[in-house]
């Protein structure tokens, strides 16, 4: 269950995303290219209205870019019809976001397995998989609690446990430590980083340099254009 085999690099190929606006268009992103490699956290940085948000939806699928493409294992992503979209984006991909966003109503475990559901995944082997899962992040503890008694880092690792319900090849994290202290941001880094050791893709959008440390590679992005030779050590 931790090690995934077939996984491939999200690719962006030139992408170029522009805003129709009131005051006329506005170029978010252009000209960006990028391998976003199994096994390897990329870290996303650049200042407020640098385009990161903006690059994150493109490379999830929710949002089509204006010019150019994102692919993974041959697929154009942006050529997939609305529901086909959806299926894949639900089996390859998981997200993690800064406010954890899980569902309030359901505990812990529920929250895990609430996307196996959504796949077809059989009762048994849902509730299996989510305390695997739980125990794999160290929350098995908290197993029946209720979202809003978790500690923002706990709420977090279950946020990435139910990011990985469905087995993703590709994670996506915005600002995954935005709302956290230092301690409880290392241990969600920590988390991520062994999300990336089973073979995933771990993207993350952080403004924190300590946090973009701990990743393979580092994608900056300002004024909507990324900075080629930017990597981390
Ligand atoms: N739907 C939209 N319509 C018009 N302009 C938009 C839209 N979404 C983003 N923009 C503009 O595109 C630019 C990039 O925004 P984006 O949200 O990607 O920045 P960001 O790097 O994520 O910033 P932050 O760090 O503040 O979250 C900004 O100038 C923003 O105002
Ligand atoms: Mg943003």
């Amino acid at each position: 269950m931790a090690s995934k085999t077939t996984t491939h690099p999200l690719i962006a190929h030139e992408l170029k995303r522009t805003f129709d606006t009131p005051s006329g268009p506005v170029e978010a992103i252009r000209h960006v290219n990028h391998e976003f490699l199994p096994g390897q956290v990329t870290a996303v940085m650049g200042p407020s209205g640098s385009g990161k948000s903006t690059l994150l939806n493109l490379l999830a699928g929710f949002d089509d870019p204006s010019e150019g493409h994102v692919e993974y294992g041959g697929t154009v992503i942006s050529d997939l019809p609305e529901r086909k979209r959806a299926a894949f984006r639900l089996t390859t991909f998981g997200f993690v976001f800064q406010a954890a966003n899980l569902i309030s109503v359901l505990p812990a475990a529920r929250n895990i397995a609430f996307p196996m559901g959504l796949a077809g995944v059989p009762r048994q082997e849902r509730q299996q998989r989510a305390s695997e899962l739980l125990e794999r992040f160290g929350v098995s503890h908290r197993a029946s609690a209720l979202p809003r008694t978790l500690s923002g880092g706990e709420r977090q690792r279950v946020a990435i446990a139910r990011a990985l319900a469905n087995d993703p090849s590709v994670v996506f994290a915005d600002e995954p430590t935005g709302s956290l202290d230092r301690e409880s941001g290392k241990t969600v880094v920590q988390a991520l980083r062994s999300v990336a050791e089973d073979g995933r893709a771990v993207i993350m959008v952080t403004h924190d340099p300590e946090v973009a440390a701990a990743a393979d590679d580092i994608v900056r992005i300002v004024d909507g254009v990324m900075d080629e030779n930017d990597h981390a050590g």
